[in-house]
């Protein structure tokens, strides 16, 4: 398969259409951003950990039921993924508070939630990925019942079985950020990635951050906390 025009640049990959018609080819970069892009960085070596972790857990959600746009991983930065259509919405799972669901509601980081909390924001840059709910999905025609339903159960699917696959390697699932993509044929899969980038990973015991939060907050030992994750699950 052969990349043969740049589809889109986001902020931490690029996409390529192929001369398969049934593929993209995503392209992993080390740019990170936070704040809706106010803070610019370069994490060394990124680009491979969250090409390779995406693959590692797309691979493992398959196993479990859960479809994904993966088809093959080219290289360490590059991977072939099933052509969608992004629904755009980004689906937040919680199990611990945390980041702005803390910061929202005055509850204190690391308050065990006594069931998972499932949120959706509007994936637009210049509004800001607003927070909605089913009702603003529905009247504003961003997915119908049936796709909402859909996302629903998925996510809450696979937030059981990454919380017990992290568990495993002494990481706890504190939340995640997961988008999802339509097939031609109107299949909803997942899509994206799930990385440090996406997660907030903190250690079983010590409860260290070994996540992105530690270059949105300035806590240091970024590539170290990447590193990390990507070595306790077996891809170093
Ligand atoms: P939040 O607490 O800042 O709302 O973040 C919730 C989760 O979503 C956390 O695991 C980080 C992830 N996330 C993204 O993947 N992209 C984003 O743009 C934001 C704001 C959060």
């Amino acid at each position: 398969m052969n990349k043969t025009e740049l589809l889109y640049e986001g902020k931490a990959k690029k996409v390529y259409k192929t001369d398969n018609d049934e593929c993209y080819i995503v392209d992993y970069k080390d740019d990170a951003t936070a704040f809706n892009g106010l803070k610019k960085g370069t994490i060394t070596g990124k680009g491979i950990v969250n090409n390779r972790m995406s693959n590692h857990m797309f691979k493992l959600l398959e196993a479990a039921g859960v479809p994904t746009h993966f088809v093959e991983e080219l290289s360490e930065r590059e991977t072939a993924v099933r052509k969608v259509k992004i629904v755009p919405l980004e689906v937040i799972i919680r199990n611990i508070a945390a980041g702005s669901f803390s910061k929202r509601l005055g509850i204190a980081e690391g308050t065990k939630l006594a069931c998972p909390v499932l949120e959706f924001c509007f994936k637009d840059d210049a509004l800001g990925d607003p927070m909605v709910n089913e009702y603003h999905i529905l009247a504003t025609e961003i997915a119908t019942k049936e796709e909402v339903e859909k996302l629903t159960k998925m996510a809450f699917r696979i937030n059981e079985v990454m919380k017990d696959y992290f568990k495993t390697v002494g990481i706890e699932l504190i939340d995640f950020k997961i988008e999802f993509g339509k097939t031609a044929e109107g299949e909803i899969i997942l899509a994206d990635e799930i990385s440090p980038d996406t997660c907030r990973f903190w250690d079983s015991e010590t409860m260290e951050k070994l996540d992105k939060d530690r270059f949105r907050r300035d806590l240091g030992g970024v590539e170290d906390a990447y590193l990390e994750v990507y070595r306790r699950l077996g891809l170093a």
